[in-house]
């Protein structure tokens, strides 16, 4: 498959809760061997940590699932982004809600929540950094579940043909 898609993982502060969708995404795109026709990179939607690497407590839960999110490092999320990537994943409402405002007109259809692409009872992956630590671990137990379904999807559309621009 020749076909590339490019998808982009979005929270708040790009060292939490997408810097993991885009570890767990990487991850199933490897499994499946695709990776070289599906991209997964993350950002946020607001500057606060641009540079920095990921929360230690995301990376070490992370981890301890076997994904290493060492490499990652933080940015912002760009106008241009919306022309680059194919599906944009918002984590929660909030950020769904900033994105829908920044973008460009004809690329609205390219966001969405991360967990409208799975079964699940909740909309929003909650966000982790002021609570305890059995917050990271809800948070990868709902990006885990988000991403096997999202990978079935994005399956189907790479078989479909469908490409940067069509979404
Ligand atoms: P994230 O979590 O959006 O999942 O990366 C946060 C990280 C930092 C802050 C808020 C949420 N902050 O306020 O600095």
């Amino acid at each position: 498959m020749n076909t590339q898609l490019n998808l982009l993982m979005v929270c708040l502060g790009n060292i939490c809760r997408s810097p993991t969708a885009q570890a767990v995404m990487a991850a199933r795109i490897a499994d499946a061997g695709l990776q070289d026709s599906i991209r997964v990179e993350s950002a946020g939607t607001a500057g606060y940590h641009i540079g920095k690497a990921p929360d230690p407590r995301s990376m070490a839960a992370a981890l301890r699932r076997g994904y290493d999110m060492s490499a990652q490092r933080a940015r912002q999320v760009s106008v241009e982004d919306f022309h680059k990537f194919d599906l944009i994943l918002a984590m929660d409402s909030s950020n769904l809600n900033h994105l829908l405002q920044m973008a460009p007109a004809t690329t609205a259809d390219k966001v969405s929540l991360l967990l409208s692409h799975a079964p699940l009872s909740t909309t929003d992956v909650p966000d982790p950094y002021h609570g305890g630590d059995n917050g990271f671990e809800q948070v990868l137990d709902l990006i885990e579940q988000a991403c096997d379904a999202l990978l079935v999807t994005v399956q189907a559309d790479l078989q479909g043909h469908r490409t940067t621009g069509d979404y």
